[in-house]
């Protein structure tokens, strides 16, 4: 690791410091939930990023080792869809040589996992993380635009097991009248496997997808219905700032985590820096401007150049969307966002 004064580490203006690298790699999907990228925005002829003008695996390793320079500990590979970035599994071997990077994981939509499950074990991927609204078919063909099988995603997710990938999570987005009548199935068919179902709050990320307070169903709803059925207890986070809450199954048949950006907002322990295909840092998944690192490596900036750039911008960091969003009259709701196949949720 390149030598840098600890004590150069930087906290954000709310006293938070760097702790996670969120990279995406491919902006492209092969879903389209309507919730994220919708159909009807991101259609034939909408323009994705050029392969030019996405970051190389060179770029983003030489980024990465510049993050964990100034307190990234923990990375994770996003997209769109991270499996469609042809090779990736060189990059996650890449990764795996940085020191002080302890924890490398992956966000998938699993239908491309079978395939890709056992070389990104070879290559030193330890967990990934499986986003899975519902096991029910249709309303699983529904969620994400026609485009894939439950099916596909429960292969993935045996060849991750099988590969060794631990643990795993499955992440599954709940709005109200389309897949909240199917939780119960969904924690049924994965209590007692070790495998840790989250239930995210459908979110108001990007411009796009026509968010409403209405289809939101709250983690604490939720709770009360899964509950009823198998008593829940809480348990602590595993790590401070964790971003799911946790509950253990009373029977002993595992847990089950609630993510609640919207009913209960989790900006004060926010380490999280986002990295875009194309080279941006946001300090927020609601940001609306990032800081061009591709340019400035591209123009020539050496690595104490670039890591300034990236110390400096999470030295002024402000963000607090979630929390800011229950505001009254929160001007930021009606700014142009991020789109989160840009940086990866
Ligand atoms: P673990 O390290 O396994 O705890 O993963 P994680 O929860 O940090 O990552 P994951 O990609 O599984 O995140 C789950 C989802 O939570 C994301 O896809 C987002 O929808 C949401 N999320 C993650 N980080 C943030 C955040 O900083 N702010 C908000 N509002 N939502 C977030
Ligand atoms: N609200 C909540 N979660 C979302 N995701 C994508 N869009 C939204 C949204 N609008 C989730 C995906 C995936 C992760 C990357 O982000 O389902 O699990
Ligand atoms: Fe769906 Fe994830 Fe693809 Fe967005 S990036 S369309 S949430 S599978
Ligand atoms: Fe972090 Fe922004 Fe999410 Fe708050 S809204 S937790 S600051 S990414």
């Amino acid at each position: 690791m390149s030598q840098v004064n600890p004590s150069l580490k930087p906290d954000d203006q709310l006293g938070r410091p760097l702790r996670d690298l969120r990279i995406s790699v491919m902006d492209r999907c092969n879903f389209r939930c309507p919730y994220c990228m919708p159909k009807s925005e991101f259609h034939e002829n909408y323009r994705f990023l050029r392969s030019d003008e996405r970051l190389s695996f060179t770029e983003i390793v030489r980024l990465a080792r510049l993050f964990v320079d100034l307190g990234v500990v923990k990375i994770r590979l996003t997209g769109g869809e991270p499996l469609l970035r042809a090779n990736l599994a060189e990059l996650v071997g890449d990764l795996t040589t940085i020191e002080g990077a302890e924890d490398l994981a992956l966000t998938t939509n699993g239908v491309l996992l079978a395939r890709h499950a056992e070389e990104l074990a070879a290559n030193g991927l330890k967990r990934i993380t499986v986003s899975l609204d519902t096991l029910d078919p249709a309303i699983f063909q529904q969620m994400n635009g026609g485009l894939g099988a439950v099916s596909a995603v429960l292969d993935g997710i045996k060849a991750a097991v099988d590969s060794g990938l631990w643990p795993i999570k499955i992440n599954a987005v709940i709005q109200a009248g389309i897949n909240d009548h199917t939780v119960l199935d969904l924690c049924e068919h994965f209590r007692g496997t070790g495998i840790i179902v989250r239930f995210i709050e459908y979110m108001d990320v990007g411009n796009r997808n026509a968010w409403s307070q209405k289809a939101v169903v709250t983690s604490l709803q939720l709770r009360d219905k899964i509950h009823a059925r198998w008593p829940l207890r809480a348990v602590d986070e595993n790590y401070l700032g964790e971003v799911a809450r946790r509950y253990a199954f009373e029977d002993g048949a595992g847990e089950v985590g609630f993510i609640s950006s919207i009913s209960q907002p989790f900006c004060g322990a926010c380490s999280r820096a986002r990295l875009s295909s194309e080279g941006r840092l946001y300090t927020c998944l609601f940001a609306t401007q990032g800081v061009d690192l591709r340019a400035a490596m591209r123009g020539g900036a050496d690595d104490a150049v670039l890591r300034n750039l990236i110390a400096s911008t999470w030295r002024a960091r402000t963000d607090r969307y979630s929390e800011e969003r229950s505001l009254p009259k929160s001007s930021k709701l009606s700014e142009y966002k991020v789109e989160m196949h840009h940086i990866g949720g």
